[in-house]
């Protein structure tokens, strides 16, 4: 690889991962993994954050390759960038010299995916209007792939008139517009304006690059574990950490469904663009949940519910007070699962079973008495508890007998299976 360091453009162009193969199968998840991303970075102070972005780009696998405005170099210099993405950056079409490729040309033709972060009022402005009088806007005439625009500015340029009706062109032209984050801006002001951080911008990105075939669909998820209490300050709850769950709500959003998500107590971020409704116990999440079956096509049960609560929660603190044991009197909480098997009409009704022993005999039970079109049964005991871990490994059990196990798998790779197991059911 021989470049100028001073300009920074690549003569010889052979960047790292140039040639590495596309990962993805049809419909599986979209990985980053060895997708092209072409990270275009115009001048405003936000960009500092941008290379955080190329950092978590870098971390998923992408080859990412960064385009500068000469303004941008005054906020960021372009070495950090190159340092961080382990590919060369280019600012000045014309820096190489008459024997460089073009590299605006040659970049388009292999993004998968574009992001422009920070996107300024300017660059905005060229983008909507057609204008390619520096690197990064003549790059943009060539790009045929999908494009991610993050605004990043103060709250009154980004309010202006003409900034939201150019931007108003831009998604009328296909480009994806990311909502900047209100909050402290840089100039010292607050409002809307601020650059999302970067594990937004990766989110949001995945999603573009994510076949929409489930857009139209209604998914209902539920996730978590629920909490009984038996005074107040205690409860009854189990293991779940809601990462299935949240991997499920997560892919089928990427995919276009319109979800929502009925989550128990979790430390989990809510995935970007879902309908999350938090609730505490199988009371709560019993009454969420049969309120939303009728509107929804697809509703997955990932939740695991507490089968039973306190029957009277008491109204103080339960003092130990010297006896040797303690008896409390629970009762039963109402099989949500159960109850949406017996009203369901056309919706998919997915269950999962929580065993610790005789997986499939005790899931196909579970299957024939809630009435699921699919139950996703997988084991919660010894080293290999699908609780609390990023990966799961389950056996499919569907209403027409046919079984199918999954090898173990990232739980946002095993969604996006389940989902295109889902679909084939619709
Ligand atoms: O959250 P994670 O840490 O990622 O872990 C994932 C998981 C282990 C929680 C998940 O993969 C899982 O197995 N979820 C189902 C947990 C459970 O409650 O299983 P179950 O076999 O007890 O119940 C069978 C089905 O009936 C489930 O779909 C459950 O949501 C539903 N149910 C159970 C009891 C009840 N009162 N109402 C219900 O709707």
């Amino acid at each position: 690889m021989i470049y100028d360091i001073n300009n920074l453009i690549i003569r010889n162009r052979k960047s790292r991962g140039a040639d590495m193969p596309k990962k993805d199968k049809p419909g599986s998840a979209v990985t980053l993994a060895g997708k092209h991303i072409v990270l275009g970075v115009a001048g405003g102070i936000a960009a500092y954050k941008s290379a955080e972005l190329v950092r978590a780009l870098v971390k998923k696998g992408a080859v990412v390759r960064v385009m500068m405005t000469a303004n941008a170099c005054r906020f960021v210099g372009p070495m950090t960038f190159e340092a961080l993405s382990g590919n060369p950056v280019c600012r000045d079409l014309w820096a190489g010299g008459e024997e460089t490729a073009i590299p605006h040309i040659e970049w388009a033709g292999q993004a998968d995916a574009v992001v422009i972060a920070p996107a300024t009022a300017n660059m905005i402005g060229k983008l909507a209007n057609g204008i390619a009088d520096d690197a990064l806007s003549t790059f943009m005439m060539a790009v045929t792939s999908p494009v991610l625009v993050c605004p990043s500015m103060n709250t009154n340029m980004y309010q202006n008139r003409a900034v939201q009706r150019n931007l108003a062109i831009l998604r009328k032209d296909g480009y994806e517009v990311l909502e900047p984050g209100t909050g402290e801006l840089a100039c010292g002001t607050s409002g809307a304006g601020r650059m999302p951080e970067p594990d937004i911008i990766v989110d949001r990105l995945c999603r573009l690059l994510t076949p929409k075939d489930m857009a139209g669909k209604k998914v209902l998820v539920t996730a978590g574990p629920t909490r009984e209490s038996i005074d107040p300050v205690r409860f009854i709850s189990n293991h779940s950490s809601g990462r299935m769950g949240y991997a499920l709500a997560r892919a089928a959003e990427y995919r276009g469904a319109e979800v929502t998500l009925i989550s128990g107590p979790v430390n989990l971020e809510p995935p970007v663009n879902v309908a999350v409704v938090p609730v505490q116990t199988a009371a709560e999440m019993a009454g969420e949940t049969l309120a939303r079956v009728a509107a929804s096509h697809i509703i997955v049960k990932v939740a695991a519910v507490g089968d039973y609560r306190a029957r009277e929660v008491a109204a103080q603190k339960i003092k130990k007070g010297g006896r040797p044991e303690l008896v409390l009197h629970l009762e039963e909480n109402p099989d949500i699962l159960k109850e949406i098997g017996r009203k369901k009409k056309k919706q998919i009704l997915v269950g999962f079973a929580a065993e610790t022993q005789a997986l499939v005999k005790n899931a196909r039970t579970k299957l024939a008495e809630k009435n699921a079109d699919l139950i996703v049964a997988n084991i919660v005991s010894g080293k290999d508890s699908a609780f609390g871990s990023d990966t799961n490994e389950v056996c499919l059990l569907f209403k027409d007998g046919r079984e199918e196990r999954l090898p173990r798998q990232d739980k946002e790779r095993l969604a996006h299976v389940l989902l295109d197991r889902i679909l084939e059911l619709s």
